[in-house]
């Protein structure tokens, strides 16, 4: 691989709506498809979330805290079903705007323990990268070495992605402009900061308010904590409003964006 990779998410609240069951913003995905190809940023590593794909099906069968009962096994296979129809979406975009995107099910090739990624098959991602390929991954239902099965979420993954290639840079692309004083979405009144060091996240100085649609990974909290990890790593996180056109597009291209960035040092 000749340059640092890139790791690029797609927020399950972008790419679904995540106030009806099993329902994507098809409108969205076409148009990030489209900003992906005309970035053309190489390498690239692409992970999306589960939004009302997994979140509703994990919730139900009580997925998160791992094997109970014998009732949650079908649970597991809908869940991680779901999971693939919706990446069969965003595929489809992706291929039909000449993106050379190819799929790796986390399911295949992660194993958790007590849900935090135990191991990760990268070769075949390593392999891809060099080709030109863009890996794309996502948040799944994935085996668990201690509880049977977990639920791994779309951020877990960008962290260990990105700390294992070596990458440049993680951009997360969600529903809102970057982190905020105030949660935006009750509060007018909220202001976008435009730069947050680590230290200040891990501090939690700065309000970042949980997801109030189903959500089985922690909502926007549970988001940065798990970048923590890749920010220690000296991997700089730029948090963008992934539902207003243009602003990955300008992210990917290292143009000037309205959004958050978040740093080490
Ligand atoms: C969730 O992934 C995956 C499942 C529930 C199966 P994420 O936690 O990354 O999804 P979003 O982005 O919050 O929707």
């Amino acid at each position: 691989m000749k340059a640092k990779p890139t790791v690029l998410k797609l927020g399950g609240s972008v790419i679904t709506d995540k106030n009806k069951p099993a329902t994507a913003n098809l409108d969205a995905i076409e148009r990030l498809a489209n900003e992906i190809f005309q970035a053309n940023v190489s390498p690239l590593i692409l992970v999306h979330g589960g939004g009302s794909f997994g979140h509703p099906i994990a919730k139900k069968y009580n997925l998160a805290e791992g094997y109970e009962k014998p009732a949650q096994m079908f649970g597991f296979s809908e869940t991680h079903r779901a999971m693939t129809q919706l990446n069969g979406l965003v595929m489809e975009a992706l291929l039909s705007h000449d993106v050379t995107a190819v799929v790796v099910a986390p399911s295949s090739c992660v194993v958790t323990k007590a849900g935090r990624i135990q191991s990760i098959e990268l070769k075949p991602i390593k392999r891809m990268l060099d080709m030109g390929l863009v890996p794309v991954l996502y948040g799944d239902a994935v085996l668990d070495s201690q509880r049977g099965f977990a639920i791994l979420s779309g951020d877990q993954l960008v962290s260990s992605l990105a700390i294992n290639f070596g990458a440049s840079r993680i951009i997360l692309g969600g529903d809102v402009d970057g982190l905020f004083t105030e949660d935006p979405k009750s509060n007018a009144s909220a202001e976008l900061i435009r730069h947050v060091s680590l230290e200040e996240l891990k501090s939690e100085k700065h309000k970042i308010e949980g997801s109030k649609a189903t959500d089985v990974t922690g909502g926007m909290l549970g988001k940065m904590q798990e970048l923590i990890p890749a920010l220690e790593h000296d991997i700089r996180t730029l948090v963008v409003n992934a539902t207003k056109p243009l602003r990955v597009y300008k992210a990917l291209k290292r143009e000037e964006v309205i959004g958050t960035i978040i740093e080490k040092g």
